[in-house]
């Protein structure tokens, strides 16, 4: 097959590129290793920045979001039972909306479907070929033959283990990560929400996050040790730490989802070999508090997006040449904010030590400062692509 982008992983990150390739004219094909129902159903992130909801809709592909995502103006930070609210209207003028992933999924691969924009499920990218020429290819197996996608560019949008980031040489990058010493245990449930925004909770026992993704499901989170098993965890037990950490009674309704994810940040310097770009969590991953995963994925592929088009447009590379450039200072800000609320809301220090007062400094100030609390909300509602340009 031959195509003008050939795009590696039907994620956010990739989906969302090839949706906007196609609004410009340029042809792209989707390789994705798993089934159309894995990707749909497969529970991950739930909130999306000002500026993602921006692009959906640029996109035509927000109505959905719209009808059923819920926008939220502010959330709450709360430290043993103390709670301060972050009033993201008052400080930024922007606001956040609740919408999950697997939905994302769903409204941008009907769109690509819809648009004719093939997506070739169940198809496993095996090599990036000749990627420091002006043809490069990607090999793939796909119902057991062997096949080529012949392309003028490369995206590795193929998430954390995909085949993009292995591809690109190792001299050409730097490598950043940190990998915390606790995972978050997180469950769905059909309960109704008993807090009406998202509440970020420090206890001494560990961090809960209260979210959720409608007026009948809960999405909830604990911290919880790297080694835990969620065998360990009965749904009583779940729901019985949920309200203890979070201070707060809450519906305990079915519980039809749960798993336990690490938290790592990670990032490399350099997105680009060639004709080769990575974009989304192929280049980088946040920690999940800042809620950005999502959300920086689709930064990224507005970047690359506009200097695929400017190639096919114009003849000019420039932008093209400056793609990491651009990323990389967004991808650190998102660093930084990620880590910030990490360490902010989780339990390390033993009570007492001289690292658990200066977490409890923080709080005290979080609740005397509007600056501090104006600097959480600018980063969490996203800051604006330009600030980057
Ligand atoms: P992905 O969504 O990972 O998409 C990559 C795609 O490439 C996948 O569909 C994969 O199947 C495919 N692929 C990989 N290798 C190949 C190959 N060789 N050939 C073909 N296809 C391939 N973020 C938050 O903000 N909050 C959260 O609570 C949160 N929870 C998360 C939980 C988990 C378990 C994980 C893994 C991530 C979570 N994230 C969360 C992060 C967020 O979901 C990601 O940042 C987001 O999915 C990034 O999108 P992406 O398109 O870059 O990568
Ligand atoms: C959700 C996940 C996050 O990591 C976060 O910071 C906020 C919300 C969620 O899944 O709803």
């Amino acid at each position: 097959i031959k195509t003008q982008v050939g795009i590696i992983g039907a994620g956010p990150a990739g989906l969302t590129l090839a949706l906007m390739l196609q609004k410009q004219g340029i042809k792209c094909v989707i390789i994705e290793n798993r089934s159309r129902e894995y990707v749909e159903n497969r529970v991950r992130a739930g909130l999306l920045e000002h500026n993602t909801v921006e692009v959906f809709e640029e996109l035509g592909v927000a109505d959905r979001l719209h009808q059923e995502g819920l926008v939220h103006h502010g959330c709450y930070i709360a430290y043993n039972g103390i709670t301060q609210r972050i009033d993201f209207q008052k400080h930024t003028q922007r606001e956040v909306t609740i919408y999950g992933q697997q939905e994302v999924v769903k409204d941008l691969i009907k769109a690509c479907l819809d648009r004719k924009i093939e997506i070739i499920f169940e198809a496993e990218a095996t090599e990036i070929n000749d990627f420091m020429t002006e043809e490069p290819s990607i090999s793939f197996t796909h119902g057991g033959e062997n096949a080529i996608l012949n392309c003028d560019f490369v995206a590795g949008t193929d998430g954390f283990h995909g085949l993009g980031r292995k591809t690109l040489p190792k001299e050409s990058y730097n490598e950043f990560k940190i990998e915390y010493p606790f995972s978050w245990l997180g469950i769905l449930a059909y309960s109704k929400p008993t807090y009406d925004e998202l509440i970020y909770a420090f206890h001494h026992e560990g961090f809960a996050l209260a979210s959720m993704r409608s007026e009948k499901v809960c999405r909830l989170y604990l911290q919880v040790p790297n080694d835990e098993k969620i065998e360990n965890w009965s749904d009583e037990q779940i729901w019985t730490e949920l309200e203890n950490r979070l201070g707060i009674e809450l519906d305990k309704g079915e519980i039809f989802e749960k798993g336990i994810t690490p938290m790592r940040s990670f990032m490399i310097d350099n997105l680009q070999a060639g004709r080769l770009f990575l974009a989304g969590d192929a280049a980088h991953i946040v920690p999940p508090t800042g809620a950005k995963g999502l959300n920086l994925a689709v930064a990224d592929v507005r970047n690359l997006a506009k200097g695929i088009t400017d190639f096919y447009k114009n003849g000019n590379e420039d932008a093209l040449n400056n793609y990491t450039k651009k990323c990389v200072s967004r991808v650190w800000r998102v660093q930084d904010f990620s880590n910030f609320m990490t360490y902010l809301c989780h339990k390390q220090a033993e009570n007492g030590s001289f690292e658990q007062l200066l977490q409890k400094s923080k709080f005290d100030y979080l609740r005397m400062s509007e600056a501090y609390q104006k600097t959480i909300a600018e980063n969490y509602v996203g800051l604006p692509f330009e600030a980057f340009e």
